[in-house]
């Protein structure tokens, strides 16, 4: 089995950070402006680099992640990225200035790519009802999902038209492929699932190891591995092995159909879950969902060098320019990376200041049932820094 050194949450403090400040479009702007109150409260000592990324630099450089974000990203200790616009393929042609227009650009999404590019492996997404907020499901929801970031169904081997010759090799090698042979080859489309051992290893080795040092009871891969028997067979192997490694910890595991049903059932019942990209995708949703939604939802993009931190929202532009949005998913995204960092006491200040202020329920957002503003929340956050 692939076995490699894991340093995962295993940084070294250092005296000052540099943090590349991807604000991106939309409420992006806001969200990141509102964290940056919370994080100067704290007197995080960091050079903040601003990146360009977004809709805008799609539109007039016919690239959302420009070389130069690109080279930044690879100088800093850690990004806070806000959130991007994207488009379908025909509206961001026609977006694109005049003379970018019919050279054959093709609009690729910056998330995805840094992803790709640096390798972020671990998507993390922890889902947590905090005492005192009105949206939450239930009481004492305290779920982890650790999304596998870069493979699956997100590999981008994907065909539209299906070339000729991978129709002829697919009808040679796989007999339930018989019965769309007769096609045409613009009757269909393929998107490849590709798992790999080494992908689905770390990934599951990542939530184990959390799980360690967070003192968590159990963890529960989540798959399809009885009809989708190949990659998420693949997968589920690979986590019983290396469960085994962890016997302190409980191993557990079910089909993501099932799942969505137990977690709205029993939630308490889960700790830690850790899914293929897809299903890791719909199930920190379904799990962001029962501890307030989007305006909750924090995520970090972890690899060996390099985590970027976010919201899980977009950029939601009918509230764009509002300054109405909740920021404490951001806010909580930046107590992720503070904890990446190794700054554990900065990262317990802002989960003990976003505690108390939802406990107090005298600010509050509209999607909590209040008209405060972004900042205002960031503030009041900020307020009960100690
Ligand atoms: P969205 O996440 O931007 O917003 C959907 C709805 O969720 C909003 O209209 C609002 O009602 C609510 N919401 C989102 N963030 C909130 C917050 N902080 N506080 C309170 N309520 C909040 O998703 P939508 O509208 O589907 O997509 C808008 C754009 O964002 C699209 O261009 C999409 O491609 C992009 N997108 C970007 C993502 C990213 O940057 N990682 C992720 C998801 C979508
Ligand atoms: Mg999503």
């Amino acid at each position: 089995m692939f076995h490699f050194t894991l340093n995962f949450m295993a940084n070294t403090m250092k005296n000052s950070y540099k943090i590349a400040w991807l604000p991106g479009d939309g409420i992006g702007v806001e969200v990141l402006e509102a964290t940056k109150i919370v994080l100067d409260k704290l007197n995080f000592n960091a050079e903040y680099i601003h990146g360009d990324i977004g809709w805008e630099f799609w539109r007039t450089e016919g690239d959302a992640l420009p070389v130069r974000t690109i080279e930044l990203l690879q100088s800093v200790d850690a990004a806070m990225f806000g959130a991007i616009t994207s488009k379908p393929v025909k509206a961001a042609e026609e977006e694109l200035i005049p003379s970018l227009q019919g050279k054959g650009l093709v609009y690729r999404s910056p998330i995805v790519r840094m992803r790709q590019l640096f390798d972020l492996y671990i998507c993390l997404r922890p889902t947590k009802a905090y005492k005192g907020n009105p949206l939450n499901y239930k009481d004492d929801i305290d779920i982890v999902v650790f999304r596998e970031n870069t493979e699956d169904l997100y590999s981008g081997v994907e065909f539209n038209t299906i070339p000729q010759e991978l129709a002829n090799t697919l009808k040679k090698l796989s007999k339930p492929f018989e019965k769309f042979a007769s096609l045409n080859n613009d009757e269909y489309a393929i998107s490849c699932k590709i798992n790999t051992i080494k992908g689905s290893e770390r990934i599951i080795r990542a939530a184990f190891e959390y799980a360690k040092k967070h003192k968590r009871r159990k963890v529960t891969i989540i798959h399809k591995a009885n009809v989708v028997r190949a990659t998420d067979g693949l997968f589920l192997e690979t986590g019983k092995k290396v469960a085994q490694d962890y016997p302190e910890i409980q191993f557990d595991e079910a089909n993501v159909d099932a799942i969505t049903m137990w977690l709205l059932k029993n939630p308490n019942n889960y700790d830690i879950l850790v899914a293929p990209n897809l299903y890791g995708d719909i199930i920190s949703d379904l799990c962001a969902q029962m501890v307030g939604g989007l305006g909750f939802a924090c995520s970090g993009n972890i690899g060996v060098n390099l985590g970027v931190f976010e919201p899980t929202h977009g950029s939601a532009p009918k509230y764009a320019g509002q300054y109405k949005v909740n920021p404490i998913a951001t806010i909580l995204a930046a107590k992720m990376m503070l904890e990446w960092l190794g700054e554990i006491e900065m990262a317990q200040k802002i989960e003990n200041a976003v505690a108390k202020t939802i406990m107090d329920g005298k600010v509050r957002t509209y999607d909590m049932g209040g008209k405060n503003s972004t900042l205002e929340m960031a503030e009041e956050i900020a307020q009960h820094i100690e």
